[in-house]
């Protein structure tokens, strides 16, 4: 079946997913699955270029993922759902585009340079940690994407990708590899629960798809609002306020949610108020995703299965890919 566009996207299994990733990709990845082909990719390699020395985490987490995955409704029916490490051809691929990337490029990028800086490795920079952004190059053309819809940190990722598919076709005087476009979310990324720009679970800030009701009760209450915001009576600021962030992003009725901001600004509106709000809400939203995803934890040999076809099928179009690549670049011997 030849529709739409060819979409490519992953996740590194560093955990489960959490709101921050329903937000930045996954809705995107809902409403994509519907008209294009699109792949899903598990991206074990990736994770392990700064966890090789965690394997049960990363294990663990591709099968929490999976699950996460299919209970928000990504459909294997629709969606290619696949492991990197299962892919042979984009650790080919990688080694090839190495050779058309400088290490002075690489140190530029500046989503890999705050990663750098935040890991603080200092002297002990690993390698393979330090090209990942060639082995996502790889991950993204070894299907020969068209899209992949990610959120804004992951653009200069894009960006080298595409300067690796403009020199292989310079090169190799060919058109083999195919240039990608980045599709951003409609909304700004969410803040963490503390306020910070960035959800993340290294930053202890998250809130995942899997949290219990009673945990996620816990967490709103403890969300970042205005400091200065003291007694009911004072009056608030809405920008920089948590909630009020997550009330934009999940609460439907927006009229209600100006209004609620104007209370806030005057004075007279509590944050309890508030917050109680946002947990209905985020527990109502995530209560079908909960019990989509016990059913798939408790059935681990066919969430394995979605992956076992899944790459299987990726494989054999990587296979392909690899073989037009390797034409290009006169290593086909024989
Ligand atoms: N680097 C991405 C992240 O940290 C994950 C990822 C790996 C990815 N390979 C990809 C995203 C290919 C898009 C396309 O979230």
């Amino acid at each position: 079946m030849n529709k739409g566009k060819i979409v490519l996207t992953g996740d590194r299994p560093t955990g489960p997913l959490h709101l921050g990733h329903y937000v930045g990709s996954l809705e995107n990845r809902l409403l994509l699955q519907e008209n294009n082909q699109q792949y899903v990719m598990i991206a074990d390699v990736q994770a392990l270029t700064d966890n090789f020395n965690n394997p049960t985490k990363v294990r663990d987490s591709v099968f929490e993922v999976a699950c996460d995955y299919l209970a928000v409704g990504i459909d294997p029916n629709k969606t290619t759902i696949f492991i990197q490490s299962a892919i042979p051809s984009i650790a080919e691929l990688t080694i090839f585009y190495l050779n058309l990337v400088t290490v002075n490029r690489l140190k530029r990028n500046p989503t890999l340079k705050s990663e750098i800086q935040q890991k603080g490795f200092n002297d002990n920079l690993p390698a393979g940690f330090f090209v990942y952004p060639v082995s996502q190059a790889a991950d993204i053309t070894f299907v020969k994407a068209e899209l992949v819809p990610v959120g804004q940190d992951q653009l200069p990722m894009i960006e080298q990708t595409n300067e690796i598919v403009r020199s292989f076709n310079r090169i190799y005087n060919t058109q083999v590899l195919v240039e990608v476009k980045a599709l951003v979310p409609k909304f700004a990324r969410l803040p963490g629960i503390d306020g910070k720009a960035k959800m993340s679970k290294s930053l202890g800030n998250a809130i995942f798809l899997s949290d219990s009701a009673d945990i996620v009760a816990k967490k709103v209450k403890s969300m970042y609002t205005d400091p200065e915001h003291i007694h009911v009576s004072d009056p608030g600021k809405v920008e920089g306020n948590t909630v009020f962030a997550y009330l934009d992003v999940f609460d439907k009725n927006s009229e209600e949610v100006e209004m609620l901001k104007e209370h806030y600004k005057k004075g007279g509106l509590g944050d309890m108020v508030l917050k109680k709000r946002l947990t209905d809400i985020l527990n109502n939203f995530l209560e079908p995703i909960r019990i989509r995803r016990k059913e798939f934890e408790q059935n681990p040999d066919y969430v394995l299965s979605i992956l076992k076809e899944g790459s299987e099928k990726a494989q054999s179009i990587g296979e392909k890919t690899l073989k037009e690549v390797k034409t290009a670049m006169k290593i086909d011997y024989y």
